[in-house]
């Protein structure tokens, strides 16, 4: 008998692409497409919430990102303090718990003021974990692990055969998540862009022409549909 998952996944992460291409599409600039993307958000968690998907993972700014020119990249950083503010109480009070992946140096004193408010007023609830990916970047943070682990040996602190595969992911951003289930990545294109390296091992990759700021649950859902009948084998037979 075909052995398919055929529950929804705990833990969805996405690369939410598009934005740029969608506001072009419409004569608008790119902060437009960028704005629209944001309400996104709010949805998808709603309906996450719905679904009893009880991660989901979001790409909003890599450390490739500050390339962009510095107009779209102050439009992206007010849009996710606007989102921040706007919504962290009213998330809260449904039950999403706030993690922030990603580096914060490099991120401005009123971002960082938002961020570590989140963080300390945090809901104690979890029916939801919303993990932004903001200033993130997974090559930095397997750097930032070795680092870390380098100081512990220099230390004398550990062992050669210490370092596991469970201590490295103890010192990743998600150390407080479970590996994602499932990684969507919108806007068509199919590479991972440097989001979450370690941790998408044997993860279910779903790629949609959709750019970000038409994805709705419609679209989670056939993307959960297509999950279920996926068969998930993480290397045996
Ligand atoms: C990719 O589209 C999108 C981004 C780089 C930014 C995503 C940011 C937001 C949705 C706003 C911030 C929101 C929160 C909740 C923190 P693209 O610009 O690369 O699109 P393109 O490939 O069409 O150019």
């Amino acid at each position: 008998m075909e052995k398919k998952t055929d529950h929804i996944p705990d833990h969805v992460a996405i690369i939410m692409d598009g934005n740029g291409r969608w506001a072009k599409a419409r004569g608008l600039p790119r902060t437009e497409g960028h704005r629209v993307g944001a309400n996104r958000v709010r949805e998808i968690v709603y309906a996450c919430l719905d679904l009893g998907i009880s991660y989901l993972t979001i790409y909003a700014f890599s450390k490739e990102n500050w390339k962009r020119p510095k107009r779209e990249v102050s439009g992206i950083m007010k849009l996710a303090e606007i989102f921040f503010r706007g919504f962290f109480n009213e998330l809260k009070r449904k039950g999403v718990h706030f993690v922030h992946l990603g580096d914060k140096e490099g991120l401005s004193p009123s971002i960082l003021k938002i961020i570590n408010t989140m963080e300390r007023n945090n809901a104690e609830e979890k029916k939801l974990v919303l993990s932004v990916a903001f200033n993130y970047s997974g090559r930095s943070e397997l750097t930032g692990v070795l680092r870390r682990i380098s100081e512990l040996s220099a230390n004398g602190e550990i062992e050669p055969d210490h370092i596991t595969e469970q201590l490295i992911s103890n010192y990743l951003y998600t150390r407080e998540l479970p590996d994602p289930d499932l990684l969507i990545r919108t806007g068509g294109e199919s590479r991972v862009s440097n989001f979450l390296l370690w941790q998408i091992a044997y993860t279910e990759i779903w790629i949609t022409d959709t750019l970000w700021p038409d994805f709705t649950k419609e679209t989670l859902l056939q993307a959960v549909d297509d999950y279920k009948r996926r068969e998930r084998r993480f290397g045996g037979l």
